[in-house]
């Protein structure tokens, strides 16, 4: 049995949208909602998987502890390079990554159906600013508790190489790109 972590998990239901085969996995869940958790372990407890309230930046887990990993469209909601950074440290050398991202283009429509309200548009702009930031610097700034981005490839490569996760390829699927494959974690 693979020993996988399902980041962002909400209700558990994260590999059914990737379309992952799961028989051989034994899954760990993180989400940072409770209800969510609680959610996730009801429903799939009975398959010896188990799901923990945590933060993707922060994850209650030892240093190799997974042989892969899948998060989908959680990852634009947290503090990419921390949360890259721990996920260098629970993967084993060699481990799988996919995550699904939101394009800038996903941003720009959520702008779209937000404008003209203030509020929604303005946060809509800071997380299209913040994307901008993480294309040029592979960095994310924080707006109070939000740290939302968009995502290029450009910009998750630097930040990938960064937190030394290497060898997987960026597809793009139904709008949001999606790094995926063996994401080789190195060193
Ligand atoms: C759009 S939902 C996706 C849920 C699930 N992956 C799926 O495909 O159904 C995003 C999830 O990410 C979780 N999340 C957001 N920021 C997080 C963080 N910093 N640490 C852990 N989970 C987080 C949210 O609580 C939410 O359940």
């Amino acid at each position: 049995m693979e020993r996988i972590l399902d980041l962002g998990c909400g209700t558990g239901d994260s590999w059914r949208s990737l379309g992952l085969q799961v028989e051989n996995f034994r899954i760990i869940g993180i989400d940072l909602q409770r209800d969510r958790v609680q959610a996730a372990n009801l429903k799939y407890s009975t398959r010896g998987w188990h799901y923990l309230c945590a933060r993707g930046e922060d994850m209650p887990l030892p240093d190799g502890s997974v042989d892969g990993v899948f998060c989908n469209g959680a990852l634009p909601y947290m503090h990419i390079p921390r949360t890259l950074a721990e996920l260098h440290r629970v993967l084993v050398p060699g481990g799988w990554l996919k995550v699904s991202l939101h394009a800038p283009s996903f941003t720009w429509s959520e702008f779209r159906t937000a404008f003209p309200k203030p509020k929604p548009s303005l946060y809509r702009a800071f997380v299209f600013f913040n994307g901008l930031i993480l294309h040029f610097s592979g960095g994310v700034i924080s707006l109070g508790k939000a740290v939302e981005s968009c995502q290029t490839e450009a910009g998750m490569r630097i930040v990938l190489r960064r937190a030394r996760l290497y060898g997987g390829e960026f597809s793009p699927r139904r709008g949001p790109i999606f790094y995926g494959g063996a994401a080789g974690r190195c060193g």
